[in-house]
């Protein structure tokens, strides 16, 4: 059993603003979220006993996405909440990570850590600024990376060149454990540092590794966005089951729901989409009269086709701004 203090840190680190201006409380529970088991608030100064195979993360960042493979990390029992320490400004965020999830937290770099991973999920636009204050950490570590649009090569000269680094992209679903991660190794990277990444990761929903970075502007314009496009089909579906008389409320509910079902099935089977779409078109029936409509011409393959593609191009844009 190892003993650490958790927040015997010093002032203000570069990359971080005066703590708690913003009174934004990390949102209560929402349906279907999984939350972790509820345990002990942790204390400013108050030392916890990290159990020896403990797998001990560094997490900086606890918004939305941090907030969530937190969730998960205790949730999944991949982790103690003794081995996470939380470095968050925002002090409403901060105290939800410590009395929720009972892991210590600081509004500051740490500055003796060592631990197995470093685990960074701060907005791309400040990224930049914060890595360097975490040299040391990951030196003796490793670092993954959920910033969308932030190369291997950016991540490398913020942490150091020989630091084995993962940049990953998950997606919004992560919230309730249902995201998908795409994760690409620099060269230092071993199998053991993969695994590591892949937990981290996988507490959150599947993962799938790459081996080139350029993929990523493909994985962000499908997976990254892709809950908008079906959010989009959504709100069609219910504008539709309106117009075609159903109240508001019960054809917002049954598009909802009808979405939510079709994800749940797809996940459960091996079955390709195409063949359950095959399988629920009986020939005549009323299906296959809409799926004539949505099918015709292909202008609904190629409008998702465009879609991506576009969504693909502004990754690169944006990625090449934040290299300036
Ligand atoms: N949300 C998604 O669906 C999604 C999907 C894929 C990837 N990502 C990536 O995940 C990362 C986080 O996104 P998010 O949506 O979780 O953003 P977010 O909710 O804004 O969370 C970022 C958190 O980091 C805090 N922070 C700011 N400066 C910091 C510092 N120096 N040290 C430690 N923490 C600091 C922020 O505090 P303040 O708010 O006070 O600044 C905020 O609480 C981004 O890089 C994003 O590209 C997000």
């Amino acid at each position: 059993m190892r003993g650490c203090k958790a927040n015997d840190w010093p002032s203000e680190s570069p990359g971080l603003r005066p703590v708690g201006e913003k009174g934004r409380p990390d949102g209560a529970a929402r349906p279907g979220r999984r939350e972790s088991p509820r345990r002990d608030s942790w204390r400013a100064g108050q030392t916890l006993t990290v159990p020896a195979e403990a797998l001990r993360v560094l997490l900086v960042g606890s918004g939305r996405m941090g907030s969530a493979m937190l969730r998960g990390w205790l949730g999944q029992s991949i982790t103690d909440p003794a081995a996470i320490t939380v470095v968050e400004p925002d002090e409403d965020r901060r105290n939800q990570a410590g009395s929720a999830h009972g892991v210590p937290v600081s509004p500051v770099v740490p500055a003796a850590w060592s631990g197995d991973a470093v685990v960074f999920a701060v907005k791309p636009q400040i990224l930049d600024q914060v890595l360097p204050a975490y040299r040391s950490h990951c030196a003796a570590s490793c670092a993954v990376s959920i910033a969308a649009g932030k190369d291997l090569r950016t991540l490398a000269h913020g942490v150091g060149d020989t630091v084995p680094i993962v940049r990953a992209m998950p997606n919004l679903p992560a919230s309730v454990g249902q995201g998908v991660s795409v994760a690409v190794p620099n060269d230092h990277v071993d199998a053991g540092i993969r695994e590591r990444a892949s937990q981290l990761l996988g507490a959150v929903g599947a993962v799938h590794w790459i081996e080139d970075e350029t993929l990523m502007d493909a994985v962000t314009a499908l997976s990254g966005s892709g809950p908008a496009y079906v959010f989009l089909l959504t709100e069609a579906m219910a504008k539709a089951g309106e117009r075609a008389g159903l109240p508001s409320g019960l054809s917002r509910s049954l598009a909802r729901e009808t979405v939510a079902g079709a994800a749940a099935l797809m996940a459960a089977t091996d079955d390709d989409p195409a063949q359950l779409r095959a399988d629920v078109t009986s020939p005549g029936g009323t299906t296959e009269a809409a799926l004539r409509v949505l099918m015709d011409d292909e202008r609904w393959a190629s409008r998702v086709d465009r879609a991506v593609a576009a969504a693909a191009a502004r990754s690169r844009e944006l990625a090449a701004v934040r290299e300036d």
